[in-house]
């Protein structure tokens, strides 16, 4: 299954894993690289430059292949600005294969010379958007790729609430740079719809995290497979930093606080990452905000990165192949 996007990345199927704080580190990363997709480190999870450094060295060790680093450029009540230099000089000087950018453009962020800095360490440059006018704004900025990210994703979609059936299309008749799509996809039948629908291949967070080399409490990989596609919801309109979330008592505290337009001072403690290492280690749900997609309704199981990826793109190819049949006989 070669696409634009396994040429562009140099790896086997056309599948990324999108980046999530807390959760993607080395072992999951050289997992899903090992199984032929794009794996994730995500900087959000080190306090500096050296110690992501160390993360990617790590990674090194259990994998050859290449794999993405995520750089999340959105309001934080944490990360400083020499914290998001320090990463950028650590993955420059370690020549990751690519940046997976959310939030800014890192024109804007890092300053206009920023896209020819990271070209020339050698590095892949996407941008995850969710509307055609940043994706247009991506590519004129010098981006090898964008990712369409539909309303349905986990973490923080964009506030225009665009699903991603509508959003694939248009982001791939309006930029030359390939398109990957991220939001509601978990298994084959989205990765066959995804290329359908234009895209050079799928991202996707919420299923890797119902994999055996995530590592989280085990109670949490179970309620990923109990719960249902309604029961994620959309929190942070009024303070415009919009995410999605499993439904707990942390969502109804905030959305209730929304309700009565509280002020941030208010709500910020409930939106602390700090809090999820509760949910993440514990296993406690109701801990902190949970960040999962609608994808979660597709998550039936507890799998190994391999069989996923290998199971996605076979199932992909046989719906594509028997499509094809379908219409020919017709
Ligand atoms: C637990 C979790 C944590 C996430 N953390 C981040 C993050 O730190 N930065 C980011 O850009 N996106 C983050 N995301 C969003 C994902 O990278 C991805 O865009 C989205 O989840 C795709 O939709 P899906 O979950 O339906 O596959 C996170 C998603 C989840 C589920």
């Amino acid at each position: 299954m070669r696409t634009r996007m396994t040429e562009l990345f140099g790896i086997k199927y056309p599948i990324m894993c999108g980046g999530m704080m807390w959760l993607c580190k080395p072992d999951l990363c050289a997992a899903v690289c090992n199984a032929g997709a794009l794996g994730n480190i995500t900087a959000a999870n080190y306090n500096s430059g050296e110690e992501l450094r160390q993360a990617i060295r790590k990674t090194r060790e259990m994998t050859d292949k290449p794999f993405s680093v995520n750089l999340s450029l959105l309001p934080s009540f944490r990360i400083t600005k020499e914290m998001y230099n320090g990463w950028l000089d650590a993955c420059l000087a370690e020549k990751v294969a690519a940046f997976e950018i959310s939030g800014a453009p890192v024109d804007k962020f890092f300053g206009p010379d920023a896209v020819k800095r990271i070209h020339d360490a050698g590095t892949k440059l996407i941008h995850k958007v969710g509307s055609v006018r940043h994706a247009i704004h991506a590519e004129h900025a010098g981006y090898d790729a964008v990712i369409a990210a539909g309303v349905e994703e986990g973490g923080h979609p964009l506030n225009d609430d665009v699903t991603t059936m509508v959003l694939t299309p248009r982001m791939a008749e309006s930029v030359k740079i390939p398109v990957i799509t991220t939001g509601g996809i978990a298994d084959g039948r989205g990765l066959a719809a995804a290329l359908m629908l234009g895209a050079e291949g799928v991202m996707m967070a919420s299923r890797f995290m119902a994999t055996k080399e995530c590592r989280m409490n085990s109670k949490v990989k179970d309620e990923l497979v109990v719960r249902q596609e309604f029961d994620t919801v959309l929190y942070g309109k009024t303070i415009e930093l919009q995410g999605r979330a499993m439904k707990n008592e942390v969502i109804k505290n905030i959305l209730e606080m929304e309700s009565r337009h509280a002020k941030l001072e208010e709500i910020a403690p409930f939106l602390m990452g700090l809090r999820q290492t509760a949910i993440w280690d514990d296993g406690d749900i109701q801990a902190g905000l949970l960040p999962v997609g609608q994808s979660i309704g597709l998550i039936h199981n507890v799998v190994s990165c391999k069989e996923l990826v290998e199971g996605m793109v076979k199932q992909a190819e046989e719906l594509l192949n028997k499509a094809q049949k379908r219409f020919h006989n017709a």
